[in-house]
């Protein structure tokens, strides 16, 4: 993967792929980001290329608007925290493409921003059109893209206007895929892996391969109904369902074999009369739950056993939250293993949205080592997969 050291970027424009999908909060009129992690994220590259002398036309999606301007996934909230944060007059464009938009990147001068609209207001933009890739491509002399939360798109932004310029990685996409590769190819070991959710389906490619890698994968969230009921206890009302139920019961099979990794599953857990914050819950000293309960949270014994696990790893690889912790009543496993992995003295790496926010309401985000800003993107390369806007950037042949 090229990076941005090898692009001669003075005097020349700069189209920047991030990835600015952040959440909004919105109070009236007013519109504001409610999290900025993906925006601080990407100042490295923006203040690097900047100092360097690049005209920035940066270029994200935001929401999903399929393809048609909607005027409240509007990137102007974003512009807003943008110029807060590089301290910098930063233009909105009027659209995504065309005449007004180019005349607009040619006029800037060394050192400056301007960000197009939300791309996705494109129809093309999702379905890689290469109208629109090349449409893109007039916006700059060279093409980087930081966005590694969008990486696993083959969008025109992503990947096909990669093909159109010379092109680099990012300095968040590098870190990214340098330090999730690293705990997946070479980690200090034990590689212990936690995973929670909601539904093994969403998370069997995950859970495979840290079968495969790993030493250890510790079990949470809803998704350790299937397992526990794949070993013939009784989950009650928890959620649980026939497809899930044969994921972990293969997954169960394969940890069997001693080149794989273990399972840990729950011990005891926190369960509930409904899926409430005033629900009626207690703690249950075991994990057969009672006809009409459901299980939100692991227990105290099982959190404090899972915090052992991850203080003796080497590497610590943890998405997914161990309950429903937005809910205070069943937060207290998430919290247990959020400090854990925290104050884990190996390497500690985090992905996924709502283990990040779990971080984050616990004020734990700058404990760790890596914090990814990937959801999909992260699930991806730990499944193996190729992402496709970074195989772009390994192909893209036009020379600088
Ligand atoms: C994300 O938030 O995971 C990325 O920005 C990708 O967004 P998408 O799932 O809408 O493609």
């Amino acid at each position: 993967m090229r990076s941005i050291d090898e692009l001669d970027v003075a005097g020349r424009r700069v189209l920047v792929r991030v990835d600015f999908n952040v959440p909004l909060e919105r109070d009236g009129d007013n519109v504001a980001v409610a999290d900025d992690t993906r925006i601080r994220a990407a100042l490295p590259t923006i203040e690097e290329l900047r100092s360097r002398g690049a005209r920035l036309v940066l270029v994200s999606h935001l929401g999903r608007p399929e393809g048609r301007r909607e005027e409240d996934l509007s990137l102007a909230p974003v512009l807003a925290r943008l110029r807060e944060l590089t301290n910098a007059s930063v233009a909105l464009a009027p659209g995504v493409v065309g005449d007004d938009v180019r005349a607009m990147t040619e006029a800037l001068r060394d050192g400056e921003i301007m960000v197009l609209e939300n791309v996705r207001f494109e129809p093309g933009e999702t379905t890689n059109d290469p109208r629109l890739a090349a449409a893109l491509a007039e916006l700059g002399d060279f093409y980087v893209n930081d966005a590694f939360g969008a990486a696993h798109r083959a969008h025109a932004s992503t990947e096909g206007v990669a093909h159109l310029l010379p092109s680099a990685a990012g300095r968040l996409l590098e870190r990214e895929v340098r330090t999730i590769g690293a705990i997946l190819e070479d980690p200090a070991r034990p590689l212990v892996a936690v995973v929670g959710g909601a539904k093994v389906a969403d998370k069997i490619a995950v859970i495979d391969r840290f079968l495969d890698i790993a030493d250890v994968v510790i079990i949470g969230g809803a998704m350790c109904f299937p397992f526990l009921c794949a070993q013939g206890h009784g989950v009650g009302e928890s959620l649980c369902d026939e497809e899930d139920t044969q994921h972990a019961r293969r997954a169960l099979a394969k940890a069997t074999d001693p080149r794989k990794a273990s399972v840990q599953l729950p011990e005891d857990l926190v369960i509930a009369d409904r899926f409430a914050a005033d629900a009626e819950h207690r703690v249950l000293d075991s994990v057969e739950v009672p006809e009409g309960w459901m299980g939100l949270d692991i227990g105290p014994a099982t959190a404090e056993r899972y915090a052992a696990t991850i203080a003796i790893a080497g590497s610590v690889f943890w998405n997914g939250p161990m309950g429903a912790f937005e809910m205070e009543p069943f937060a207290a496993g998430t919290r247990r293993i959020a400090e854990a992995v925290a104050a884990a003295p190996g390497v500690t790496v985090v992905g996924g949205g709502d283990s990040a926010a779990a971080l984050a309401q616990f004020g734990l985000e700058d404990a760790v080592d890596h914090l990814s800003t990937g959801g999909g993107a992260t699930l991806e390369l730990v499944e193996g997969r190729e992402l496709p806007g970074i195989a772009a950037l390994d192909v893209s042949g036009v020379a600088s």
